[in-house]
């Protein structure tokens, strides 16, 4: 048993591969429970506040349920309701929710503001996405490959387009600490920062994980067991890069021939939302522009590998769940 009560979750940087893995068996639990229509509601009593500075369908959705489940109360707080960044700052912001409620939600631009909010709350703050790093969704992640693959410490990963970002970021060190190879694949300048590299290539000295930046699709994707991807303009970015992505990126698409590379029972994952149709108003916008019918990753993968992508949406929630009933009680018994 992992004690992770009164913890913040700001990034997977601050745990040890024994942790996630609780966190990920914990989700595993609470999805068990949840299938069987078996109420696991202890922390009644309890509200959350979930701050999104930034839209969200999966984490908001997520947060939402997983505290109902638990039988907590959650406000949420987007930036037109809320006096957040404009009228108060969020120093002021994490004291008065943190008097009012028992967790955190936060997400929005920069790893500074959650960690600022963190600092002065007394109370867990919970990262449901920054520029940096989305932790959240490596959990859910890392439970849709335990449950599609068999197991992690061992298998391949690659990971395509924009590297540096959140996504890439934050797969590059839940890869690190629990043993499974990441490739990053995409063009250098698209790869994550030196610093960064360097802490993950300790970690997966000490989980016997490699990590590999190339250029080389066929390098990089050769044999692998996920192809991961993700936008090429993520939220907040200005859209006058658009232009820029596109012209550096479309060579990374995931095409059929890129899944024909991978191992033959290669899944293909992605976080969502994904753009691999024009069903959407940025898609069509796209298409008007630019010609294009999908970015990162096209209509025929997408629609032929869409079971795992969709497993790790629903994930999304039960990891979630995890991490807030982990880090609010420890009257958890798996
Ligand atoms: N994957 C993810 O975080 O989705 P949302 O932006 O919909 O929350
Ligand atoms: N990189 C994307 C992830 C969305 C879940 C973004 O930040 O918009």
């Amino acid at each position: 048993m992992h004690s992770l009560k009164g913890r913040d979750f700001l990034t997977l940087k601050d745990f040890t591969p024994e942790e996630i893995l609780y966190l990920i068996d914990l989700a595993a639990y609470f999805k068990k429970l949840k299938k069987e229509h078996i109420l696991h509601d202890k922390l009644r009593g309890k509200n959350v506040a979930l701050i999104f500075e930034k839209t969200s369908t999966r984490t908001r959705s997520s947060f939402e349920v997983a505290a109902s489940d638990l039988g907590m109360g959650s406000t949420y707080l987007d930036p037109t309701s809320s006096q957040i960044g404009k009228k108060e700052s969020i120093e002021d912001t994490a004291k008065v929710l943190g008097r009012m409620y028992d967790g955190i939600e936060y997400r929005g631009f920069g790893q500074e503001i959650v960690e600022t909010l963190a600092d002065h709350a007394e109370v867990p703050v919970w990262n449901g996405l920054t520029n940096e790093y989305h932790p959240t969704q490596i959990l859910a992640d890392m439970l849709t490959i335990r449950e599609h693959l068999g197991e992690i410490k061992g298998k391949t990963l690659a990971y395509m387009g924009d590297v540096r970002y959140n996504m890439g970021n934050s797969l590059m060190i839940g890869c690190a600490k629990l043993g499974l190879n990441f490739h990053a694949v995409a063009p250098k300048e698209y790869f994550p920062d030196n610093e960064l590299v360097s802490l993950c290539n300790k970690w997966a000295e000490e989980s016997g994980a490699e990590i590999v930046m190339t250029e080389d699709i066929k390098e990089g994707i050769t044999g692998v067991d996920a192809v991961y991807t993700d936008v090429w303009l993520s939220m907040g970015e200005p859209d006058d890069v658009w232009e820029e992505r596109i012209r550096d990126l479309t060579d990374y698409r995931v095409t059929m021939d890129v899944m024909r590379m991978a191992s033959d029972n290669a899944i293909f994952m992605h976080c969502l939302p994904s753009f691999h149709n024009i069903d959407t108003e940025i898609g069509r916008e796209i298409n008007r522009k630019f010609g294009l019918t999908c970015m990162e990753v096209t209509d025929e993968v997408f629609k032929a590998y869409e079971e795992p992508v969709f497993d790790e949406a629903e994930n999304r929630m039960h990891t979630i769940k995890a991490v807030m009933a982990a880090t609010l009680s420890d009257d958890w018994e798996i």
